[in-house]
């Protein structure tokens, strides 16, 4: 798996992750099934995992299934609230998760981000965070996130980034580059509906000198072949598709010609 420099955090992080939203949030029966997809991770060094209290169990459930491994992952996860009191609770219950420390912590969606700021940057002068980032998901924010970006605690940024969503290569991914930020990829398969979609192994001849031999590693080297991608954090609830993702984290990568026959495939031609 080749790993990248996080921006200007000091972190370096392997290129495919993994995300939990719906898929660890799940009952403690289950739970035991997921710690096979973290198993998974840790064999194809795919070891950055990201989350939220926003994701119901998703927190509480990937702390257990990083059980005496925690020091060898990185943990990014997220504070959502506007209220001030309620935020130090959730970050209290965050630690609690991922043993006392959270490597990358997130402003969820910039809600109440000055505020936020100010609490996370007093747990990274504790020692309790290596790197503060911020999230948001919608086209409609990018104006109020580039703002954010350049707040000077601001270390990283969480973007959806796919062949239908490309809203931040205008804007933000220029900037970021710019501010030294780490970049993680949210909804890489645009939330599964780009994985489902019906790609004729034909289709994908072309694609098998740089390694890609199924559609969803298409769709992750299409993202990771733009350098100022750092990690990809596909969501999955299976240890099979895990090994598959983790395999598209190695170069060759593609080209601006590849890229756009991917797209064109994806049915959103560049
Ligand atoms: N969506 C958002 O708005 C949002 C917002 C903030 C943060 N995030 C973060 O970003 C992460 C990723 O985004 P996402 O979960 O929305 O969607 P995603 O990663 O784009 O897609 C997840 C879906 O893809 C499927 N999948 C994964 N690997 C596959 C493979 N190799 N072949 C076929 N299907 C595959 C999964 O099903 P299986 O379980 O069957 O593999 C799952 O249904 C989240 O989990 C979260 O940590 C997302």
């Amino acid at each position: 798996m080749e790993q990248r420099v996080f921006g200007n955090t000091g972190l370096h992080v392997p290129v495919v992750g993994m995300g939990t939203w719906h898929t660890f949030d799940v009952t403690s029966r289950e739970a035991n099934e997921r710690e096979r997809v973290t198993d998974a991770a840790f064999k194809a060094g795919a070891t950055f995992f990201d989350s939220s209290p926003m994701y119901g169990e998703a927190e509480r459930v990937l702390g257990r299934t990083l059980r005496g491994r925690r020091d060898n992952a990185i943990v990014a996860t997220k504070v959502w609230t506007s209220n001030d009191r309620e935020a130090m609770t959730q970050i209290a219950a965050s630690l609690a998760f991922f043993r006392r420390s959270v490597d990358v912590f997130q402003v969820h969606n910039l809600v109440a981000w000055r505020n936020r700021l100010d609490q996370l940057q007093r747990l990274r002068d504790e020692g309790a965070v290596r790197a503060i980032g911020l999230t948001h998901y919608a086209a409609s924010a990018a104006d109020d996130l580039l703002r954010a970006m350049k707040d000077p605690r601001v270390q990283a940024v969480q973007v959806p980034y796919n062949p239908r969503e490309r809203w931040i290569e205008s804007a933000i991914l220029p900037a970021a580059a710019d501010l030294g930020l780490g970049v993680i990829v949210m909804r890489p398969f645009g939330q599964g509906s780009l994985a489902r979609l019906r790609v004729n192994s034909s289709a994908l001849e072309p694609l098998k000198p740089f390694g890609i031999s199924s559609w969803p590693q298409a769709l992750l080297k299409w993202i990771l072949s733009d350098m100022r991608c750092h990690v990809a954090i596909p969501a999955t609830s299976s240890p099979d598709h895990l090994f598959a993702n983790a395999a598209a984290g190695v170069p060759p990568w593609l080209g601006p010609d590849e890229r756009h026959y991917i797209a064109g495939l994806a049915g959103h031609p560049s």
